[in-house]
C-alpha cells in the first residue's frame, strides 16, 4: 500500500499535441497550419525547425501505443489536427480523419481511454489569411470542423477538450509574436480571446449534441499570480486578469470580470462582444483542464517594456526569479503553486472536477548506453504529484493527471532543442528511449500512488 494513494478511477495518462509529434505535414491531403507558415519565417523557430519529423507519430503511433501500454497509461491525451480533417479550413477530408481514427481504436483495443483536443494551436493557414482568431467567422469555421471530429469519433471517444491554452493562441500569437501566426497587435489578440472563448462555447453545443453521454471541457493554463510587494498589487491584478481570468471567469462563473472589462476597454475588447457571446461562451462544462508549469511573482516596474508584449494594459510588469532551481526553459520550480490553485479552483467551484492535463519540464536530456537518467524530472514530477495529493486531500476534486509529454517533441518557437518528454526520441533514427522518469511512471500508475 502507498502512502500517498490517489482516489479510485483517477485517469494516469500523458500528453502530446498533433503539431508538435505527428510530422508527415503533407500526407493524405493536410495542409498548411499557421505553424508550419511560421517555421519558414526565418528566426521564427531556433535552428529552423519545423514539424518535419516530428516525433513520426503520424506512421508510429501502433508502436507508440504499445509503449503507453507497457507503461500503464490508462488515459492518452493528444489533439486533432484541423487542417487535416478540414484541409484549408474547408471540406472535410476523410482521409484525415481516417488516421484519429485508427489511432481512437487502437487505444481502445489496448484499454487506454482516448482524450481528444480539438484545437492545439494549428489553425489552417488558409484561414489566417482570412484574419485568423482575430475574426469572428473563425469560431464559426471551428465550430464545422468540430462538427466533423465528432461525427467520425463521439461514438468512442468519451472525453473532449475544446481549446487546448487559448492564452497562448491569443497573446503569444497576435500581441507579442512568438508563436503563429506571429502577428504584433493589442487589439488583433484581444479579438482572438473574445473568438477562442466564442468557439469555446461553440463546440461545447456541438459535442453535447452529437455525443450525449460526452464529457466536454477547456484546458487553461493557470498561473498563481503573486505581488512581491503591496505597490505590485495593481499590476499583479491586471496579470492576473489577462492570464487566468479572463479564460476562466466565463467556465466558472457566466461572464467576463467586470475589472479587466475595464482595464482593456481602451482596447476595444467589448467592442468585439455581441449579445448573447456571453451566454454562448459559458456554457455548462463537466469539467475544467488545468495545465499547470510554474506560478508567476510579480513586480511593477514603473517602466513599460518597449516594442510588443502580451502585457496589454500591464506593461510594467516583471516577472523576476527567486533562485529557485530552473528547468532547461529557464522557468522555477515550484510545486506547491500547483496545490494553491487547485484549492483556489475548488474554492471557487467545488462542484467542478479538474483534471491536470498538463505538467511537466524540460530537461537536457541524453542517452548514455541506452539508457536516460533524468533524475531532475523524476523530483519535478514527483513533488507536483505530491501537490495534487495535497490539494485532493483537503477536497479538491482532482480526477487525473497527464505528464507533458509523452514523447520528445516540437518545443513551438524553442523548436526540437527543449525536450520535455518522459520518453527519448531520436529524431535521426526515430528510436524511442523510455527515460528514468517513464519507468518512475510506470510505478506510480502500478502502486496507484507515490511512496
Ligand atoms: C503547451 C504545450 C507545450 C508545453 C511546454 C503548454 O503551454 O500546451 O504544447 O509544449 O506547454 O511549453
Amino acid at each position: 500500500m502507498s502512502v500517498l494513494s490517489f482516489p479510485p478511477g483517477f485517469h494516469w495518462g500523458a500528453a502530446t499535441a498533433s503539431f508538435q509529434v505527428e510530422g508527415s505535414t503533407t500526407a493524405d491531403g493536410r495542409t498548411d497550419s499557421i505553424w508550419d507558415a511560421l517555421c519558414r519565417v526565418p528566426g521564427a523557430v531556433v535552428n529552423g525547425d519545423s514539424g518535419e519529423p516530428g516525433a513520426d507519430h503520424y506512421r508510429r503511433y501502433r508502436s507508440d501505443v504499445e509503449l503507453m501500454k507497457s507503461l500503464g497509461l490508462n488515459a492518452y491525451r493528444f489533439s486533432t489536427a484541423w487542417p487535416r480533417v478540414r484541409p484549408d479550413g474547408g471540406a472535410e477530408n476523410p482521409k484525415g480523419l481516417d488516421f484519429y481514427e485508427r489511432l481512437v481504436d487502437c487505444l481502445l483495443d489496448n484499454g487506454i481511454t482516448p482524450w481528444i483536443t480539438l484545437y492545439h494551436w494549428d489553425l489552417p493557414q488558409a484561414l489566417e489569411a482570412e484574419g485568423g482568431w482575430a475574426d469572428r467567422d473563425t469560431a464559426f469555421r471551428f465550430a464545422d470542423y468540430a462538427a466533423s471530429v465528432l461525427d467520425r469519433l463521439g461514438d468512442r471517444v468519451h472525453h473532449w477538450i475544446t481549446l487546448n491554452e487559448p492564452w497562448c493562441s491569443a497573446f503569444l500569437g497576435y500581441a507579442v509574436g512568438r508563436h503563429a501566426p506571429g502577428r504584433t497587435s493589442p487589439r488583433a489578440a484581444l479579438a482572438a480571446v473574445h473568438h477562442l472563448m466564442l468557439a469555446h462555447g461553440l463546440a461545447v453545443d456541438v459535442i453535447r449534441g452529437s455525443a450525449a453521454q460526452a464529457q466536454a471541457g477547456i484546458t487553461l493554463n493557470l498561473f498563481p499570480v503573486v505581488a512581491v510587494q503591496p505597490q505590485d498589487a495593481e499590476v499583479a491584478r491586471r496579470v492576473d486578469g489577462l492570464q487566468n481570468r479572463i479564460f476562466l471567469d466565463p467556465v466558472l462563473h457566466g461572464r467576463y470580470p467586470e475589472d479587466v472589462l475595464a482595464d482593456l476597454a481602451p482596447h476595444g475588447f467589448t467592442d468585439y462582444v455581441l449579445d448573447g457571446d456571453v451566454a454562448t461562451i459559458s456554457r455548462t462544462v463537466d469539467f475544467l483542464g488545468v495545465n499547470y508549469y510554474r506560478d508567476l511573482q510579480v513586480i511593477d516596474s514603473g517602466v513599460p517594456v518597449t516594442g510588443p508584449t502580451e502585457w496589454i494594459g500591464a506593461e510594467t510588469a516583471r516577472f523576476p526569479a527567486r533562485g529557485r532551481p530552473l528547468t532547461d526553459m529557464g522557468w522555477e520550480v515550484v510545486p506547491e503553486g500547483l496545490t494553491d490553485l487547485l484549492l483556489s479552483l475548488h474554492r471557487q467551484r467545488p462542484d467542478l472536477p479538474v483534471y491536470i492535463t498538463e505538467n511537466g519540464a524540460a530537461y537536457a536530456d541524453e542517452v548514455v548506453d541506452g539508457q536516460v537518467h533524468d533524475s531532475d524530472r523524476v523530483e519535478f514530477l514527483a513533488a507536483h504529484l505530491r501537490a495534487v495529493h495535497a490539494a485532493i486531500s483537503e477536497g479538491a476534486d482532482v480526477r487525473g493527471y497527464f505528464c507533458w509529454s509523452l514523447l520528445d517533441n516540437f518545443e513551438w518557437a524553442e523548436g526540437y532543442a527543449k525536450r520535455f518528454g518522459i520518453v527519448h526520441v531520436d529524431y535521426a533514427t526515430q528510436r524511442r528511449t523510455p527515460k528514468d522518469s517513464a519507468h518512475w511512471y510506470a510505478r506510480v500508475i502500478a502502486d496507484h500512488g507515490l511512496g
